[in-house]
């Protein structure tokens, strides 16, 4: 594999800036504090997670809003997470490991208190007013349009500005005015932040919310049948129009023609639309290298689901595309709840190690944090993630994450979910971490192999994925009773456990002349013996 397509094969990691390691006890996470745990991440040997790359969430300027998605400026560090020296200690402690870095591009809005907001509102006249999108209100006062704000709290997408009488756009809060990608002025400027960072040393970006940069020029209404939808919404004959337009994919290749030029720097979109036919456009053509898979994020705890969502994206995909496979993010539920428990969540994890693509792994996922809610009066975000960003639970006291009072609080199960006690017990959601993933660095079959699926039920899913040398059987088992799986008869007699959720079972045989059991929420990989049957 040239270098340049590392990502292919890569296992990323999502640090939530804010909620990973504090190291100067202000109980915010910051950037020294993750340099300080690089050896989770990966120290080289099977005894970290070994993950290959880790994409940073914001932390940039920023007046928190939205916690660092309101950028007050692209180039620089918040206070609160360190400096620019940081980062770069951050970058160069991360590649002496082999562990490469993406950063957020948030390119769909800046932050209220961003100069150029400040001085696109300082009046109508002034040259910047035009890097964002104004408009007058209907006749009788109201907003432009019906566009809808992405978060319910928020209401309409426009607010009013009283200083030059206008409504500005805002896909996201009030406080993050949405950029104007039609000025080339925008385009400029933006591209020289790509490369600030790329010239800095950074391996490339998770591109945020990026279906949302261009917006109808005429700022037409949605079509009143669809126009509660707050966010991507499929429809057999109509479209939004202020997001998904065919200009989007202009930026992108401009973007990834600057990315081309460096070489081995990679695209991973945040497109949140679950419809694959229209997500499929965004990855692995002249745009993005990849994007998340956003329909996996909305599967109930079912084989059949997951075995149509996969396939379904794998069929309208551009040959040789590969989709990114989180189980959660610092905008989705936690696995552990979302999926009702530690064993689906064990599942879940072998799922996601062993589908073709390329999988994320939310910080806290490893050691299976749940959700988290805030008490009251700690609330922080307007959309209710908070729970999902709970501090990373590195020990039985919470110390490991802050000295300080963290700014929202720990797990209730901090004793018995936390990464010092799981690293010293195998069996624990760590240990079957680890072994997936250093299994994953030694398996053709998994980092480049081909997926075929062979079976599927409510209560489970098979597939095989096989490169040259080597067959391996991945079976999850959806239920919490015993499960008999029928495979096809072209599998060979047998083959050895390498990798089951269920400790005990691994390193021994099992016979494939007939059906598979798998125990109650059980998955295993399986490498199948070869046709003599060695
Ligand atoms: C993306 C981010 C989310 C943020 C939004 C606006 O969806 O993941 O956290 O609120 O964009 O920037
Ligand atoms: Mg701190």
């Amino acid at each position: 594999m040239p270098d340049q397509e590392w990502w292919r094969e890569a296992v990323l990691y999502e640090v939530y800036v804010r909620s990973f390691a504090d190291s100067d006890g202000d109980g915010v996470g910051d950037l020294r504090g993750i340099t300080a745990r690089l050896d989770h991440l990966n120290d080289g040997t099977p005894a970290s997670l070994g993950v290959d790359a880790i994409w940073l969430s914001p932390f940039y300027p920023s007046p928190q809003h939205d916690v660092g998605y309101d950028i007050s400026d692209h180039i620089a560090v918040d206070r609160a997470y360190g400096t620019l020296a940081d980062f770069d200690e951050l970058l160069a402690a991360a590649h002496d490991r082999g562990i490469r870095i993406l950063v957020d591009l948030v390119m769909n809005h800046t932050s209220i208190e961003h100069p150029w907001f400040v001085d696109a509102r300082s009046r109508r006249d002034h040259p910047k007013r035009s890097w964002y999108i104004w408009a007058d209100p209907r006749p009788d006062g109201a907003p432009p349009n019906n566009w809808l704000s992405s978060f319910e709290e928020c209401g309409s997408a426009w607010s009013w500005d009283e200083g030059t009488e206008q409504f500005y756009l805002h896909s996201f809060m009030p406080e993050q005015p949405d950029l104007n990608w039609r000025n080339p002025e925008v385009r400029e400027e933006m591209r020289r932040i790509w490369r600030f960072w790329l010239d800095r040393g950074v391996d490339g970006f998770r591109v945020d919310a990026v279906h949302r940069i261009m917006k109808d020029i005429d700022l037409l209404d949605n079509p009143a049948e669809i126009a509660q939808a707050r966010r991507h919404l499929s429809h057999p004959a109509l479209r939004q129009r202020n997001l998904d337009l065919p200009e989007v994919h202009d930026v992108l290749r401009e973007l990834r023609a600057v990315l081309d030029g460096y070489g081995g720097r990679v695209a991973l979109g945040e497109v949140p639309m679950s419809d694959d036919r229209r997500l499929v456009d965004y990855f692995g053509g002249d745009g993005m290298h990849t994007a998340f898979h956003l329909a996996l994020w909305e599967q109930p705890w079912n084989g059949t689901a997951f075995r149509e969502v996969v396939d379904g994206l794998a069929a309208l995909m551009r040959p040789g595309a590969l989709p990114t496979h989180a189980l959660s993010t610092h905008d989705i539920p936690r696995t552990a709840y979302r999926f009702g428990g530690p064993r689906r969540a064990r599942v879940a994890a072998l799922l996601q190690m062993t589908l073709r693509g390329v999988p994320c792994v939310y910080y806290g996922e490893e050691i299976g944090m749940t959700n988290v809610p805030p008490p009251p009066g700690r609330v922080h975000d307007v959309d209710g993630r908070d729970p999902v960003r709970s501090p990373m639970q590195w020990d039985a006291t919470g110390a490991g994450f802050s000295s300080g009072t963290p700014w929202l609080p720990a797990g209730p199960d901090l004793a018995e979910v936390n990464v010092a006690d799981q690293a010293a017990d195998p069996r624990s959601l760590l240990g079957l971490y680890r072994r997936l993933i250093w299994f994953r660095k030694r398996s053709a079959a998994l980092r480049r192999g081909t997926y075929r699926p062979l079976t599927a039920g409510d209560d489970h899913f098979g597939y095989l994925r096989e490169a040259p040398g080597e067959r391996l059987l991945v079976a999850l088992n959806f239920s919490s009773g015993a499960a008999w799986v029928d495979l096809p008869d072209d599998l060979g007699c047998g083959g050895r456990v390498e990798l089951s959720t269920r400790p005990g079972r691994e390193g021994r045989d099992v016979d494939l002349r007939g059906p598979l059991l798998l125990a109650p929420d059980e998955g295993v990989v399986v490498r199948l013996h070869d046709e003599e049957g060695s």
